[in-house]
């Protein structure tokens, strides 16, 4: 199979890499941007800790705070605000640059990408959303994720939300990919238990996503099955114990490799029908996906059920591996993939609180005509749904709530 893959992230990881930062990022310039959400890196005492890191060694930095959990356009166009600034009085002085420092969650990464577009522009954000559309240089990023599971630290994506329309839309673009990402399971130690199952899942959402791609290629399956092996060994034991810190440190590192995974082999079915959940009913992102990847599963195995071309044999030879990586960890036997993902997100205690969210029968048709709308995603999907298919896999999630 032909295939290219660059990796653009220089990497550092492991425990305790936090305290290294200002060593780290010294080479990018002299002035940075910390991108922060809400309290928990306060909290934890991560901010304090980076902004002395960052004296330390003579970068003077600025704090932009408030990102929400889906970054919306508005608060993605003020940060960007707040950078050109930093950089006007950076270009007032030779050799002098700026940089953005993202710490927190996806959703701090990926509004840091938006930030540095907003800051090299005068056009509206909304312009660049859509596939490769960013034609100019922006700010070096530097990503520490402080949760396991979107794996924005080294991917081309930036999901941003749209409040008028009620939508999350995509910057795909090369040029968006975080200079550096650095992983310290150190800083993951007091994300709270719905949030490590959450974003987990979203990892493995990932992975499987990337696995089942029509993207797919040797590699990138190297990495997703690596990552859903990670994941099956790690997911539970540390939603069991959060101060485990080698299971942290694995579930970090999956969530990495499942960001490389996306970012070469793409997301597929399960984001796309994932996200009018989150926009609409308000479900995390990882729990929207959680919920939705048995049934998709199930739908790629009946596809299969008959091999009858090259491409049914070898879905059916990947979906038997899958669930060879998921339950040699579980301790399952017999069952299909399907079930034992039904089984894994059982134990996690996901399925009992569907009911805390919004359902309502009336929004399934508008969720419907969304996936179907969403051409990027169902293109590379292994077996491309119809309209009545995606209705029906969303009717057998929310069967308990039909009446
Ligand atoms: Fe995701």
């Amino acid at each position: 199979m032909n295939f290219s893959f660059i990796l653009r992230t220089e990497l550092h990881s492991g425990e305790g890499m936090f305290q290294k930062v200002g060593e780290i990022v010294r080479k990018l310039g002299e002035h940075c941007l910390v991108v922060i959400g809400k309290a928990s890196v306060k909290k934890s005492g991560a901010l304090e800790k980076l902004l002395i890191s960052l004296k330390n060694i003579g970068i003077k930095s600025e704090v932009f705070e408030g990102i929400e959990e889906n970054p919306s356009i508005e608060t993605v166009q003020r940060g960007g605000e707040v950078l050109k600034e930093i950089r006007a009085k950076c270009a007032n002085r030779e050799g002098n640059k700026a940089f953005i420092i993202a710490l927190g969650g996806g959703s701090v990464i990926d509004a840091s990408k938006g930030i540095a577009i907003a800051s090299s522009t005068d056009e509206n954000l909304e312009n660049y959303f859509g596939e490769e559309k960013v034609n100019f240089e922006i700010p070096p990023i530097v990503a520490i994720p402080t949760t396991s599971g979107t794996g924005s630290e080294v991917t081309r994506y930036a999901v941003i939300t749209d409040l008028i329309s009620l939508q999350k839309k995509v910057i795909t673009s090369q040029k968006i990919y975080p200079r550096i990402a650095i992983l310290d399971p150190l800083l993951c130690l007091s994300m709270p238990l719905e949030v490590t199952t959450n974003t987990g899942l979203d990892a493995l959402s990932h992975a499987i996503e990337g696995y089942f791609s029509k993207k797919a290629h040797p590699f990138s399956d190297l990495l997703a099955t690596q990552s859903i092996e990670l994941i099956s060994q790690n997911l539970l034991k540390v939603c069991k114990n959060g101060k485990d810190i080698v299971a942290r440190g694995n579930m970090h590192y999956a969530s990495y490799l499942a960001g490389i995974v996306i970012s070469t082999a793409s997301t597929g079915i399960i984001h796309a029908m994932g996200y009018s959940l989150t926009t609409k009913w308000g479900m995390p992102h990882g729990f929207a996906n959680a919920i939705l990847m048995p049934e998709v599963i199930k739908y790629y195995q009946n596809c299969c059920i008959l091999p009858e071309d090259e491409w049914d044999k070898k879905i059916k030879t990947k979906l038997k591996k899958f669930n060879e990586l998921l339950t040699k960890n579980l301790n399952l036997k017999g069952k299909d993939a399907s079930k034992t993902l039904s089984h894994l997100i059982e134990k996690l205690n996901v399925y009992k609180n569907i009911s805390k969210y919004d359902f309502n029968k009336a929004d399934l048709p508008s969720f419907v005509e969304g996936v179907m709308a969403n051409e990027r995603l169902l293109s590379v999907a292994t077996y491309r749904p119809n309209k009545e298919e995606v209705e029906e896999i969303y009717k057998k999630v929310f069967k308990d709530f039909i009446t």
